[in-house]
This record gives structure tokens, sequence and C-alpha cells, in this order.
């Protein structure tokens, strides 16, 4: 009987650890990973721009080499050989 319910307890145990597994594997995924630029903006966004500062990111897999500054509808990513990014990157400090 003891052995019954050990065995059961295991049983939902398992179940428990399962999916707690299969649960992080889905948040640990790629969904993850911080989402990286895979195109960039050649246009003029200057006027999008807030704050002081930008990040660059390397190209890595299907990103590609960007800059991203800050909007007010969130991150934009430009491209680098851009005029208006020197212009905005220089006056800017990088992070
Ligand atoms: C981009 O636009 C800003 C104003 O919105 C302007 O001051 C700047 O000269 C422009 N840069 C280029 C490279 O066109």
């Amino acid at each position: 009987m003891t052995v019954k319910i050990l065995s059961i307890t295991l049983l939902l145990l398992s179940v428990c650890v399962c999916c707690h597994s299969s649960e992080d594997t889905r948040v640990r995924g790629p969904g993850r990973i911080r989402p990286c630029c895979v195109g960039v903006d050649k246009d003029n966004m200057t006027a999008e721009v807030v704050g002081e500062t930008y990040r660059e990111q390397a190209a890595r897999g299907h990103c590609v080499k960007a800059i991203i500054f800050n909007t007010k509808k969130g991150q934009l990513c430009a491209d680098p050989k851009a005029q208006w990014v020197k212009d905005l990157t220089a006056k800017m400090r990088k992070v």
C-alpha cells in the first residue's frame, strides 16, 4: 500500500517536473533571447530618437550590424553607415 502511494507520488512529482522543464524550455527558448535587429532603417529618423544613449549591435546569425536608438515607440535599428546615424551617435553616449 505504502509502495503504491509512493509510486503515485513519484509519478505525480515527475509529471510536475516534466511540465516545469518544458515550460522552462519555452521561456528560455528563442523567445527569451533579446530581440536583435534583422534590418535597419536608412531613412533619417533623427526626429524620432529620444534619450542620449545608443547601443551598437554586431552582426550575428540573422542579426545585422546596427545602431540601436531609443524612440518613444521603442527601439529603433539604424544603419551604422547612414549619415544621420553618424551625426547622432557623435552627439550621444554609447552604452
Ligand atoms: C536628419 O534630420 C534632421 C532633422 O530632423 C536634420 O537636422 C539632419 O540634418 C538630417 N540629417 C541628414 C543626414 O539628412
